[in-house]
């Protein structure tokens, strides 16, 4: 599907977002091995957490949208053929934590994006911990009961610290994950609302064996990773006033919405609380004053990793030379988001350019119309599509259907605020 942005004269309204993807996963894996019911509300439609949920029907589990049958620690059922997690990397590697630990032999695939993704970071401390894993293709079970261990993350990634103490759940010791900065925490979170023992130290996770967990009863709060999106919209396309009721703010994942107010963004928050662990608000964005270039290093890249393909977008309307580095985890995304990025945006007319862990680009720029290519990749033809809205004539994205696997109403989104 080629998708036709064109400038927009302001953006505004009010939009649901989607419910936040990495929330939805976790809550269907552990919800799946809790003993109960678990009733998830507002979880992600985007088909990555789809995949998941198919994985875990198939590994046995009954979930009819909202309410998940929980089957306890040793429930799981070995699927009948290969698991396919389809485009999603966050449900391959969490799953291969939970189903490292089981006496059963899985065998997960993907599309050929997620076949091309490294595995060897998730495999290899499975196989410390004395699971069968090996990739490609990626199979794990175990033989004997997996052993505790401690793990020191050598590339950030919330994915693998995930698959780590999912696995550790079922260890015979404590397991414990040293991080170098700190990723996303929803699991952490989660395993805490479930009854689980996970204590936290400053950079430093310790899950405790379990016997049990409870059922979840969660409100997903709304994807602040897709509310990006909108903040840099609406921050720079001129008389904007856009509002995205109950999104995520948990601090973990909220590093790029500091970053953009430091460099003038107005990202309002109101009605604080609580869901689940989870904290929430309302956001109202409106028009950025006083703009200045981004800078980004590698600690700020892994707090930000999905967020970088529309900063990118963001400072090319920057005054100055930004810098995105420390980021070369991107071109082991669901697509090489530095090129990917690069090639879309320069044919926009930005002046940018592509280095190995990243971008410099130097605005503010003046964005033309052009036809883009998406990758295959939903984070990139929606930065992509950001740009097309403050570029002059019209923006064709070609491959946008990918949005479905984060965002699906993303471009009905776009078409209504305009
Ligand atoms: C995710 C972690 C990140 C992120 C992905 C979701 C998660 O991946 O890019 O979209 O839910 O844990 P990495 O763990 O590879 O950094």
């Amino acid at each position: 599907m080629i998708a036709t942005v064109r400038r927009a004269r302001r953006l505004e309204g009010e939009v649901k977002l989607p419910g936040d993807k990495s929330i939805s996963h976790r809550a269907l894996i552990l919800g799946s091995i809790a003993s109960g019911k678990s009733r998830l509300r507002g979880l992600s439609s985007g088909a990555d957490v789809q995949s998941t949920a198919q994985c875990m029907q198939a590994l046995g589990v009954a979930f009819d949208g909202t309410t998940l049958d929980g089957r306890g620690m040793r429930g799981l059922r070995q699927a009948a053929g290969p698991l396919d997690c389809g485009n999603s990397g966050t449900t391959m590697r969490m799953l291969a934590g939970v189903l490292a630990a089981q006496d059963f032999e899985s065998e997960l695939i993907g599309d050929e994006s997620l076949s091309r993704r490294p595995m060897t970071r998730v495999v290899a401390p499975l196989r410390e911990m004395d699971a069968q894993a090996s990739w490609p293709p990626l199979r794990v079970g175990s033989k004997t009961p997996l052993h505790g261990i401690s793990y020191a993350m050598q590339i950030p990634s919330a994915q693998v610290k995930s698959a780590i103490l999912m696995a550790g759940l079922f260890a015979d010791a404590p397991t414990s994950v040293t991080e170098w900065v700190k990723t996303r925490d929803h699991t952490e979170v989660m395993l805490r609302a479930m009854g689980a023992t996970v204590e936290v130290d400053g950079l430093v996770v310790r899950v405790e064996p379990a016997d049990h967990l409870d059922p979840l009863d969660i409100d997903v709060p709304g994807d602040i990773s897709a509310a990006a999106f909108w903040i840099v919209a609406g921050g720079l396309v001129p008389g904007s006033r856009l509002r995205m009721p109950v999104v995520g703010v948990n601090p973990t994942r909220t590093a790029y919405v500091a970053l953009l107010r430091a460099v003038g963004f107005r990202v309002a928050e109101s009605n604080p609380r609580n869901v689940g662990g989870e904290p929430v608000a309302d956001l109202e964005v409106t028009p950025a004053a006083g703009l200045g270039s981004i800078q980004v290093n590698a600690g700020l890249a892994a707090e930000m990793i999905d967020e970088l393909p529309v900063l990118a977008v963001a400072a090319t309307q920057m005054p100055g030379r930004s810098v995105i580095s420390g980021a070369s985890e991107l071109r082991v995304k669901e697509s090489n988001r530095i090129d990917a990025m690069a090639e879309g945006l320069a044919a926009m007319g930005a002046d940018i350019t592509a280095v190995h862990d990243g971008w410099m680009i130097v605005g503010p720029r003046h964005l033309e119309g052009a036809r883009v290519k998406s990758y295959n990749d939903h984070r990139v033809a929606m930065a992509l599509a950001v740009a097309g809205l403050m570029a002059d004539g019209k923006t064709e994205i070609d491959g946008a259907e990918c949005v479905e696997i984060s965002y699906p109403g993303f471009f009905d989104h776009l078409e209504y605020l305009c």
